[in-house]
C-alpha cells in the first residue's frame, strides 16, 4: 500500500500530539513529536547554561547534542532521548515549556532539527506534528492539517494532561504560557507558525479526540487508496 507523510501543525495545546499518536498507530506509521526535539534542546540549554546570544556557543552545544526516539515498552509510545538519557518527563516541565519558544526561534537550532526531521521523513509513513511541518519540513507532504482550537479549550486540555502527570499548575498560568508561546511562535523571523496554503483547517474546540482522529484518518485513507 502507498505510504504518505502527514503534517499536523497548529498552536500549542491544540491536541496535535494526542491525535497524531493515535493516527500513527491506526495507520501503522511512525509518529514524530517535533516539539519534543525543540524541548530536548531547551533542556540542554538550561542544564548547560548555554548563552543564546552567542552563536558560537549555540553551535557548539548543537554539536554535542544527540536526539533519538525510542519505544517505551510500558506505554508503547516513543520517548525522546537526549544524549542517551530518557528525558520525556523532564521536557514537559514548566521550566522547559517557559523557554522553548525562545530556543526554537534560533536559526541554527531550526536548521539542525529540520535536517533531522527531513531524514526521518524520507521513507514516508510518518505522522509529524509541530509548527512548520507543512510549510518547511515536509512542504511536499501528501496530507497537511492545520489544527485550531479556542484558548479556553486548549488551556483546559493542557491542565488535565499536566494534572494527570501529577504536576502542580493552575489554569491561569497555563493560559498565559499558551498565549505567550502562540505569540512568539507566530511572530518569530525563522519559519513562524502559519498554515500552509494547501493545509486543511480543522477546529477541534468542540471535537473529542476520537472525532478529530476520525476526520484526519478519513482524509488520509482517501489519499492512500
Ligand atoms: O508542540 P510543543 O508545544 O511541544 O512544542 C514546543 C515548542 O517548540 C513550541 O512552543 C514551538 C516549538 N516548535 C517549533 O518551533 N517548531 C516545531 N515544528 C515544533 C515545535
Amino acid at each position: 500500500m502507498k505510504k504518505i507523510n502527514i503534517a499536523l501543525d497548529g498552536h500549542a495545546g491544540g491536541g496535535k500530539s494526542t491525535t497524531a499518536k493515535i493516527l500513527a498507530k491506526k495507520l501503522a506509521y511512525i509518529y514524530v513529536d517535533s516539539g519534543a526535539m525543540y524541548r530536548a534542546i531547551t533542556l540542554f540549554v538550561i542544564e548547560n547554561d548555554v548563552d543564546l546570544n552567542n552563536t558560537e556557543a549555540v553551535e557548539n552545544a548543537l554539536r554535542s547534542i544527540e536526539i533519538d526516539f525510542k519505544l517505551n515498552e510500558q506505554n508503547q509510545h516513543n520517548d525522546v532521548f537526549l544524549n542517551g538519557k530518557n528525558v520525556e518527563d523532564k521536557i514537559r516541565k514548566m521550566e522547559v515549556t517557559a523557554r522553548v519558544s525562545e530556543v526554537s526561534a534560533i536559526k541554527e537550532v531550526r536548521e539542525f532539527l529540520v535536517k533531522k526531521q527531513q531524514e526521518i521523513g524520507l521513507k514516508k509513513g510518518v505522522v509529524m506534528d509541530g509548527r512548520d511541518i507543512g510549510t518547511v519540513v515536509f512542504p511536499e507532504a501528501e496530507l497537511k492539517v492545520f489544527m485550531t482550537a479556542s484558548i479556553e479549550a486548549r488551556a483546559q486540555r493542557r491542565l488535565m494532561e499536566m494534572k494527570a502527570k501529577g504536576q502542580e499548575v493552575n489554569l491561569e498560568e497555563i493560559k498565559q504560557n499558551l498565549e505567550s508561546r502562540d505569540h512568539q511562535d507566530s511572530t518569530r523571523k525563522e519559519s513562524p507558525l502559519r498554515k500552509a496554503e494547501d493545509a486543511i483547517d480543522i477546529d477541534t474546540s468542540d471535537l473529542t479526540i476520537e472525532e478529530q482522529v476520525e476526520k484526519i484518518l478519513n482524509l488520509a485513507l482517501q489519499i492512500i487508496n
